[in-house]
């Protein structure tokens, strides 16, 4: 599995460790960046970057940490098939994914420390999306998209 890492200045201590941590596990991880904490870079640019890569095929999920999770997951949820979720703890990882199909993991640097990060990543990664009714009530969210004039649709 290819996974894209995209961060703010303030999460890359994390970002490396989370790469780590999945690289031992045998995922192979793109970075984004950025790698310099002296780079001031504001958390739509990573957001978008990751976000499109996904919908283009280039990776097949992807984490997005900045300070809260906050500002990186909305910018990536603006592109269309993005379901970015913000995750503080294991339960909402796993759950993400089984019911909402989640294709892209977000988390505050300055809220979870890293060895909560890993097990809420190792639950993101280890779930599969259950489709059934859930897929039904995704299909909606896609339905929103599309209202809006999204084409980008998986
Ligand atoms: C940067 O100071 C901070 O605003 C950012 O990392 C993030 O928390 C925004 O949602």
């Amino acid at each position: 599995m290819r996974v894209g890492f995209g961060n703010d200045h303030v999460a890359i201590e994390l970002k490396n460790i989370l790469m780590g941590h999945l690289r031992e596990k045998g995922y192979e991880c793109i970075d984004f960046g950025p790698t310099d904490p002296a780079d001031k870079v504001n958390y739509p640019e990573p957001g978008r970057l990751v976000a499109e890569a996904l919908m283009r095929g280039e990776i097949d999920k992807g984490v997005l940490i900045c300070g809260t999770g906050i500002g990186i997951s909305l910018a990536a949820n603006k592109v269309p098939g993005i379901r970015a979720a913000v995750c503080s703890e294991p339960y909402s990882a796993k759950l993400t994914v089984e019911h909402n199909n989640a294709n892209i993991i977000a988390m505050g640097a300055r809220v979870v420390g890293p060895e909560l990060a890993k097990m809420i990543v190792d639950e993101f990664f280890g779930a599969e999306f259950e489709g059934g009714r859930h897929a039904v009530r995704v299909d909606m969210i896609s339905e929103i998209e599309a209202k809006y004039g999204a084409k980008w649709h998986e």
